[in-house]
Parts: structure tokens; sequence; C-alpha cells
């Protein structure tokens, strides 16, 4: 059976960055995201016993790159665990594809490892409740947890061994129709310089700012939460803005140092308080890497995607609506 999935990507407006068990990809706090409705990868699963390895093609995002079949260890190891649950042996066929607005250099483990986990387990012939969803898909990746739910999501540190109480659930908020994310693309910058398994590891053991980066998330998600139920974006974003900062202090202050910032990036933040300053809903958050998302509304997104686009060193600007949970599609 050939299953085809898709998936959003999400950004985290309180961010995960550190685990309590690496093996099964348990996070060391909660997390609190909202899915992306411009960021959407679609992948294709078949088990086949005639494949002597898994083929996954990447089909990237670039004009004239050319899809490839390969193996992919990561995807692999995910695979193995869906085969493992489902009782299975058979070797697969994986197509993903990545439909972001422009060739960013975006790349989501959120939205790749969300769609595959539903087609993956489907093609298996598991039919997982969404909850069991969110627990595979963390799995492949800690945010791809979030990915399988829609609009604004709380992702559980759990307390359990097995990792069956880290999950995602998505929350309701008055703020669903009205808030826009504007992803500002940085180019020239280094191609990933840490990828955020290693960076979140090497934060934990040798930052000094770790602990206290920890203690911060609770009140951040507590605080994230009661904004999203009275419907109050400014406060939203404001906590969202310096969860983002404190997650970068936390990193940069690691030994070595983790920088995920260039140039454009600071001139992007520096920008976003200008727009808050000129009364515009603005607020940063930024990932591992040197791209800036702003929290706004749907009436100030046109101006701040605007404002942002005339940046030097931004090369693509996109304005995305909150998007759907995963789902299969024909
Ligand atoms: O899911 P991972 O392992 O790619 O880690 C995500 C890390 C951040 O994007 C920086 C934060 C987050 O919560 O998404």
């Amino acid at each position: 059976m050939i299953v085809r999935a898709r998936a959003c990507a999400n950004i985290a407006l309180v961010k995960y960055w550190g685990k309590r068990d690496s093996a099964l990809n348990l996070p060391a706090a909660g997390s609190l995201s909202v899915t992306l409705a411009a960021l959407v990868t679609e992948t294709t699963v078949e088990f086949d016993r005639a494949l002597g390895r898994d083929e996954v093609s990447l089909i990237p995002n670039a004009p004239g790159a050319r899809p490839f079949a390969d193996t992919d260890p990561r995807v692999s190891a995910f695979l193995d665990v869906v085969r493992a649950r489902a009782g299975i042996s058979a070797f697969a066929r994986v197509h993903s594809l990545n439909r972001f607005p422009t060739a960013s250099g975006l790349a989501s483990s959120a939205s790749g490892f969300a769609a595959l986990a539903l087609a993956a387990s489907r093609a298996a012939g598991l039919a997982l409740s969404p909850r069991e969803l969110s627990v595979l898909a963390r799995r492949g990746s800690g945010s791809a947890a979030r990915s399988v739910f829609g609009g604004f999501v709380r992702m559980h540190a759990g307390t359990r061994v097995d990792g069956s109480d880290a999950f995602a659930e998505p929350i309701a908020s008055p703020l669903a129709a009205r808030l826009r994310v504007v992803i500002a693309i940085v180019g020239g910058g280094a191609h990933k310089p840490f990828g955020s398994r290693d960076a979140m590891a090497h934060t934990a053991e040798t930052s000094p700012l770790y602990r206290d980066w920890l203690a911060l998330v609770p009140r951040d998600l507590a605080a994230a939460e009661a904004a999203l139920a009275t419907g109050d974006l400014a406060a939203l974003g404001a906590i969202a803005e310096g969860n983002a900062l404190a997650m970068h202090a936390t990193a940069i202050a690691a030994r070595p140092a983790i920088v995920y910032w260039q140039p454009p990036t600071l001139a992007l933040l520096a920008a976003v308080r200008a727009l808050r300053d000129a009364g515009r809903a603005a607020y940063a958050t930024i990932d591992a890497g040197p791209h800036v998302k702003v929290v706004t509304s749907a009436e100030d997104a046109a101006p701040v995607a605007a404002a942002l686009r005339a940046i030097d060193g931004v090369t693509a600007v996109a304005v995305s609506e909150l998007g759907p949970g995963a789902e299969v599609i024909a």
C-alpha cells in the first residue's frame, strides 16, 4: 500500500532546547508552537519486500535541483521504529517534497518527520491515534511531535522513562484567526553550522546558563498559555521574543559558543523593534539558524513583510497563516 501524507512546519514560541533522554528524544522541558500553513512537506511511503534497503528521495527545494534516491540513516532509524511496532521487516521507498514558498534553504525536520510518521505508520498497517502519532513523530525529531497538530500546540515534557507521556496537543485560542508569521530568510550564511541535536547536547553539557534556561521554560509556558487563552497578541509576542533570545543566550554561552546569527539576523531584530516602536505588532523568534520569523497580526503582516524585505542580506520573505495538522492525502 502506498500512502501519501502532508504536514506543515511549526515555529516554537516557547522553545525546545535540551533533552532528558537522547535515545528516545525526550525533551527536558515542554514547548509551545504555532503550525505554519506556508511550509508544507509531502511524503509518500511504500513498504516493499522486494527492496534490499530503504530508498529515500528527498526532492530538493531548489531551482534545477534533481531528486535523488539514496539511503538516509535518520529516516531508516525512524522506519525501524515503525517496522518494530507493526511487526514487519520490509524496506520502504520514501519520497519527500518540501513545498516551501521559495528556494529558501529552510529545512524542516518538524514537517518532514510528522509527514513521515503518518505516511509510514499507515503504510505499515498501523492506525495510530493523534496522540500516538505525536509520540511516534517525536522519535524522528522533537519538534515533529508538534507538527502532528494544527494551530497552536503545546508539547508535554512527560515524566515516564518510556516517553509515552511526551506528546503534543492542540490549544484553542481566539488568536488563531488573527495571528500571522512573517518568515524572513537570511542568505549567504554558512548552512547549518551546528545541527539542533548536537547543539542541544553541547549546550546542556557546557553552558553555564542551561539550568536557568530550564527554570525559565515553565514560567514562559504558563504565561504564553495565559496569553493564548485571553487572545493577548502583545503578551504572547513579548514572551516568544524573550524566550527565543534566552535560548540563543544559553547556546551562545556554551563553550565553545554556538552562534547561529549572521549580521542580517541582528538587522532584522532591530527592524522588529523599530516596527514595534512605530505601533505595529511585531515580535521576533529565531531557531537553529540565521533566519528570523516575526509574529504579527493579519492587519500588520503586509507592512511588516515590506520592512523586512528592505533589509540587506534578506533573500526572501513569506507570510504564513496558521496551518492544519498532519493528514493523509490522495
Ligand atoms: O526538533 P529538533 O531536534 O530539530 O529541534 C528543534 C529546535 C528548535 O527549532 C531550535 C526549537 C523548537 O522548539 O522548535
